[in-house]
């Protein structure tokens, strides 16, 4: 027993743990990360972890054996509880989502929250999280849903003053500005709301933990309370949680096992735009991507974003090229620029920003074996707009908008790319060729070059289809 008590030391950014103080981890090789916790109350969360109002005769989840129902039962279930399926509600409160009607967050999630879920919203500070889930929460208030927004972060007279100016509180959304997550908890008991909004997951704390804020055992801790709260009353939980880079915070990584969806804002807190990806989702498709711009009057989705990317695009000019990705369900046009400048050999710069930096030395490789001299060359890529591509289906634009650059000469503007290389030059074709081709005629281009195409292969209208097959073929026949 008493060894049970003893105070431990954990790593607050991977959770390693040692008794004694260490000035670096072991693990992790962090510095100054060690904090100390009393590890009775770590290793054994106390019972208060669910909490939930005993709802109808069914009651809570505590005490006694937990029941055991027929499947086709426990689809019905609310919230975890069995309920007589003569006395469902609507389908909306069966466990239908709760549409935040912001269509682009709306989208990510799979259709909206499902309740009794938790979903973790992820990304670096001042990229706009608490902004879109207030909008989110006052979105879903007007529904005349109850939302609890509880913030660890500002107080009730800040979040209010933000509220106004993102277009004014409505009766149903409920602000509490508290760092204690069991005062959390209580609020949402004695208000049942249907979303709880929890800003952030690394500003609140149990007591019975040792420890700060934001260490690794507080953050796994009360979000795996949240998780059991939303389990237990059906409510849908969103977890805030930053993303740090000093590691000081446990990061909303150590938390994407036990919550259900996770999204993140991608890059920092850059114009124009706020790109918000899905990259766990237990209800839904991942890999989705919402565009949102940040106003005066806070975020707003971008519905046509192809247009919007290629908004400032300088025409006729070397080094930059059009390419179409295919991001969830979304096809976006994407301008992609490169500038190649003399460098010293031995010492050459590579870098790339909204592209993989591996495949761009491997482009440049490619490039190099067809002759193209760039072994003392600084080579920079930029895809605008902050859109970050996994796609190797933008190779091809990638290299002609270096070779471009590198010759100086531009690419006409009413041309597009598309195309995936592979290792001795070849160009390969690419999933939903077709979808980039009707988007890219959509806009305006005339021309597309692309890889070999199979015969019966129908390009829509008022498109010039350009095959090619070689990186080769890129360099003699368009520049
Ligand atoms: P915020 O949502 O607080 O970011 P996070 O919660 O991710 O840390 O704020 C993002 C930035 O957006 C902040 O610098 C202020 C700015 N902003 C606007 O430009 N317009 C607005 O309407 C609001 C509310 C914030
Ligand atoms: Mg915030």
């Amino acid at each position: 027993m008493a060894k049970q008590t003893k105070t431990q030391y954990e790593c607050s950014a991977c959770g390693h743990r040692s008794l004694k103080w260490l000035g670096r981890c072991p693990d992790c090789s962090e510095w100054n990360v060690f904090v100390e916790v009393r590890a009775k109350a770590a290793e054994a969360p106390p019972e208060r972890s669910i909490r939930a109002r005993p709802r109808g005769p069914s009651g809570s989840s505590r005490g006694g054996s937990p029941k055991v129902v027929p499947l086709s039962t426990a689809a019905h279930a609310v919230g975890g509880r069995p309920v007589a399926i003569t006395s469902l509600p609507a389908a909306d409160e069966a466990g239908g989502r709760v549409e935040t009607t912001i269509p682009e967050l709306d989208r990510i999630l799979g259709g909206g929250l499902v309740p009794g879920s938790v979903t973790l919203v992820g990304g670096e500070p001042g990229v706009g999280k608490s902004t879109l889930l207030l909008q989110a929460a006052m979105a879903v208030a007007a529904t005349g849903r109850r939302v609890l927004y509880a913030s660890g972060e500002e107080s009730v007279r800040q979040v209010q003053g933000r509220a106004e100016r993102l277009g004014g509180m409505t009766g149903s959304l409920f602000l509490q500005a508290e760092t204690s997550l069991d005062s959390i908890l209580d609020g949402a008991d004695g208000l049942d709301p249907a979303v709880i909004v929890l800003d952030s997951v690394q500003t609140v704390y149990v007591p019975e933990l040792g420890g700060a804020p934001g260490n690794f055992s507080q953050v796994r801790e009360c979000a795996s309370r949240m998780v059991l709260h939303a389990k237990a009353t059906g409510r849908a939980v969103v977890l805030v949680g930053h993303v740090t880079k000093d590691g000081k915070l446990a990061g909303p990584k150590t938390l994407e096992h036990i919550v259900d969806t996770v999204v993140y804002f991608e890059g920092d807190a850059h114009p124009p735009f706020r790109v918000l990806r899905s990259r766990k989702n237990r209800f839904g498709a991942t890999g989705e991507l919402g565009l949102f711009e940040m106003t005066g009057a806070g975020l707003i989705g971008v519905a046509e974003p192809s247009a919007m990317l290629l908004e400032d695009r300088p025409i006729e000019r070397p080094g930059t090229v059009v390419t179409a990705a295919v991001e969830g369900s979304r096809t976006l046009l994407l301008e992609v620029q490169a500038l190649v400048a003399p460098g010293f050999p031995g010492s050459v710069r590579r870098t790339a920003l909204g592209i993989d930096g591996g495949r761009l030395a491997m482009l440049v490789a490619v490039l190099g074996k067809a002759d193209l001299a760039l072994h003392d060359k600084e080579v920079y890529i930029n895809v605008v707009g902050g859109v970050r591509v996994t796609e190797t289906a933008v190779d091809l634009a990638v290299a002609a908008a270096i070779v471009s650059s590198l010759l100086e000469r531009p690419m006409p503007g009413s041309t597009f790319v598309v195309g995936e290389i592979g290792l001795t030059g070849e160009v390969r074709t690419v999933a939903r060729l077709e979808q980039r081709l009707v988007e890219a005629q959509r806009h305006g281009f005339t021309r597309a070059v692309v890889p070999k195409l199979p015969r019966r292969f129908e390009a829509p209208e008022g498109l010039e289809i350009v095959q090619v097959a070689t990186i080769e073929e890129v360099v003699q026949g368009l520049f």
